[in-house]
């Protein structure tokens, strides 16, 4: 009797086991057909426990960009890693050695994409491929948002997104943007800014496209750049571009062990300038950047939204940001741009009201009075066909 039962539940068992055997040799079957319709869903919800799941390889390494294999590629992460390493107090306050500032912004003389991933895999991207997100507040909807409306984004109306702090139905049905209120604080503090992070990010995830880049509303994105600049390396590579902030990396200190300061140093993107984020590498951002888990990184390590995002791909998954020079903030000397690279540089930007005069040199259809943040003859000098802009003088005798 005793043993009959113990002979039954060990059939149980057995039965038990082989559906489960069965169940994981059908998942790979269920993948190549969700391939081929789209790039594969991205589950946000499932938390990090989704990633260990699939190869103990380790860190993801580049190679596994090759083709469409994003995601195949186990991050070896555990929850007591994230514990571990970020719950741990990572950097106080004052570990932070240098205090941010994106001062040093100039002077930088990092080679032109220098980095990891490079040209060799092309993408065949289109613009309809690229995520844009602004990041503004409502009180600049009016004196910066419609420029931008006007110039750029009309360009690329479908997948630019204006993540704000506050209703404008007004400007949206009248422009037909795509303003988000984000619901975050419109005060600019650091945890203002990392919650309109958040969201940019979580909005990008669930987009299904293949880049994701960030922008002011102080930005004017050249396009034909962006894409140029996409376009030479592959969405499931692990990309992260932008200009550094400061001209050497960020130090802090690393409580990881008990007894003993490591120092962890990584490079950030500046915001302001702009950057992009491949698909590839915003999915394996998820455990720290999904879900308000973003929110909650910055607050662990104390560090702005821009900074955050750089821990979180030099420090957590070890991909380091590659150096462009492309992207622009208006706390550079913007007058130094060589008028001829102009259009060919990804993001420009200018001056605010404590700076008017720093702007792009350039010249074109209006003056510095009728523009003065440039951005509208920059515009007309890309899209000539454009009806506000100012036809040609040599047409009129045609
Ligand atoms: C992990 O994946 C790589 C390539 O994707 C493969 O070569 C390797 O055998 C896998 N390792 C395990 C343990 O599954
Ligand atoms: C990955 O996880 C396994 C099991 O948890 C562990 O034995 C291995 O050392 C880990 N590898 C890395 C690179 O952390
Ligand atoms: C990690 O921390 C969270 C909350 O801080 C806790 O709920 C969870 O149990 C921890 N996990 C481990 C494995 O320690
Ligand atoms: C902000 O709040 C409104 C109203 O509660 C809601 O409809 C909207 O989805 C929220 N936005 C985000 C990004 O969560």
């Amino acid at each position: 009797m005793h043993i009959a039962s113990v002979g039954v539940s060990k059939v149980g068992f057995l039965f038990s086991l082989v559906l489960c055997g069965l169940l994981l040799l059908l998942i790979p079957a269920f993948q190549p057909t969700a391939r081929q319709v789209d790039l594969p869903q991205p589950r946000p919800q499932v938390k990090y426990s989704a990633f260990t799941l699939q190869n103990n390889t380790g860190l993801p390494t580049l190679s596994d960009s090759a083709g469409d294999r994003e995601r195949t590629t186990g991050l070896n992460i555990s929850s007591e890693e994230i514990n571990g390493t970020i719950d741990t107090e990572l950097f106080g306050n004052d570990d932070y050695k240098e205090t941010y500032s994106e001062k040093n912004s100039e002077a930088l003389s990092i080679p032109e994409g220098q980095g990891r991933p490079g040209p060799g895999s092309r993408d065949l991207l289109e613009l309809k491929d690229i995520f844009i997100a602004v990041k503004t507040t409502r009180k600049y909807h009016k004196s910066r948002l419609e420029l931008l409306i006007q110039t750029w984004i009309s360009q690329a109306k479908e997948q630019t997104y204006l993540f704000s702090d506050g209703e404008d139905k007004e400007l949206q049905t009248r422009t037909g943007a795509n303003i988000i209120n984000t619901n975050c604080s419109a005060a600019h503090t650091r945890q203002a800014l990392c919650c309109k992070m958040s969201v940019e990010y979580d909005k990008f995830i669930e987009s299904q496209k293949k880049w994701f880049c960030h922008v002011d509303d102080d930005n004017y994105v050249i396009l034909p750049s962006l894409l140029q600049l996409l376009s030479s390396y592959h969405h499931s590579q692990d990309v992260y571009l932008g200009r550094p902030s400061l001209d050497h990396p960020i130090e802090a200190a690393e409580r990881v062990k008990s007894n003993g300061l490591v120092s962890v140093k990584f490079w950030f993107a500046t915001g302001g300038a702009g950057f992009c984020i491949s698909r590839g590498l915003a999915l394996k951002m998820s455990p720290w950047a999904s879900l308000g888990n973003f929110i909650s990184t910055a607050e662990k390590i104390r560090l702005p939204d821009d900074c955050t995002i750089g821990y979180i791909i030099e420090a957590l998954l070890e991909v380091m940001l590659i150096h462009t020079h492309l992207f622009h903030s208006h706390l550079e000397n913007l007058q130094k741009l060589p008028t001829n690279s102009v259009l060919e540089q990804v993001t420009l930007s200018y001056g605010g009201y404590e700076n008017r005069r720093n702007v792009v040199k350039i010249v074109g259809g209006f003056s510095l009075v009728e523009d003065p943040t440039r951005f509208k003859t920059v515009h007309c000098l890309l899209y000539p066909d454009t009806d506000w802009c100012p036809k040609p003088k040599s047409h009129n005798g045609k």
